[in-house]
């Protein structure tokens, strides 16, 4: 089955270290083709359209994702990006991941919005829990995300997210899961044959080109 892997840049990159980034990156996987992989990158809104440009020019299979968009339309709402203004520049999004939830005081209702709002400009949509109490239902991807287990070089461990994704296909059968926290080229051979795994959505190690390379090709 092809997994599916995530690089979630969060508030990182300039323009110039994204060049740098995909120059390298694309390299790579015009010299090692991955089979069976779908490679999907989140940056940042002010490197999204850049980087989906230069992946089309360069013929380099990943799609591309939004990390986070509006609750609401197009319209008066400074400061934020619509799902509507994503067309023909991203065809995912990240919705309700922890840090939002944490620090931008993301709350069910609000997520719920969004997924909304995807699914009506057709964004696939990568929905993060924290545990198997959510409604999966709309969402495309699944992501549990232990929140210790974000940035901190400590993964859950690989029986508890069985667990956990036990629980959540009790409630939506039909979920398609992802784990995201810590995941690294050092580790991620101990998780990819977890039961039911469809793959992973990785942060600080998706920010070196050859650190991200090398993880995928041990996927
Ligand atoms: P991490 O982040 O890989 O840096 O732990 C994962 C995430 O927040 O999606």
């Amino acid at each position: 089955m092809e997994k599916i892997l995530i690089g979630n840049w969060k508030s990182n990159k300039t323009i110039d270290e994204t060049r740098e980034f995909l120059t390298e990156f694309s390299q790579y996987l015009l010299d090692h083709p991955p089979s069976n992989k779908k490679i999907i990158i989140c940056p940042t809104f002010t490197t999204l359209k850049y980087t989906a440009d230069f992946l089309h020019a360069n013929n380099i299979e990943v799609a591309i994702g939004a990390q986070n968009i509006s609750r609401y339309e197009e319209g008066a709402y400074t400061g934020e990006v619509a799902a509507r203004q994503l067309q023909n520049i991203a065809q995912w999004v990240i919705i309700g991941h922890s840090e939002r939830r944490r620090l931008f005081g993301e709350t069910e209702d609000i997520i719920t919005e969004k997924l909304k709002q995807a699914k009506k400009y057709d964004l696939k949509t990568v929905l993060c829990v924290q545990d198997e109490s959510e409604d999966t239902s709309e969402a495309e991807y699944v992501a549990y995300e232990p929140p210790t287990s974000i940035g901190t070089g400590s993964p859950d461990d690989p029986k508890h997210i069985e667990e956990v994704f036990g629980k959540i296909l009790e409630k939506n059968s039909s979920a398609k899961l992802l784990y995201g926290g810590s995941i690294d080229e050092k580790n991620i051979e101990k998780y990819r044959e977890i039961k039911n795994i469809s793959g992973f959505l990785i942060g600080g190690a998706s920010l070196n080109a050859s650190s991200f390379a090398g993880l995928i090709s041990k996927c």
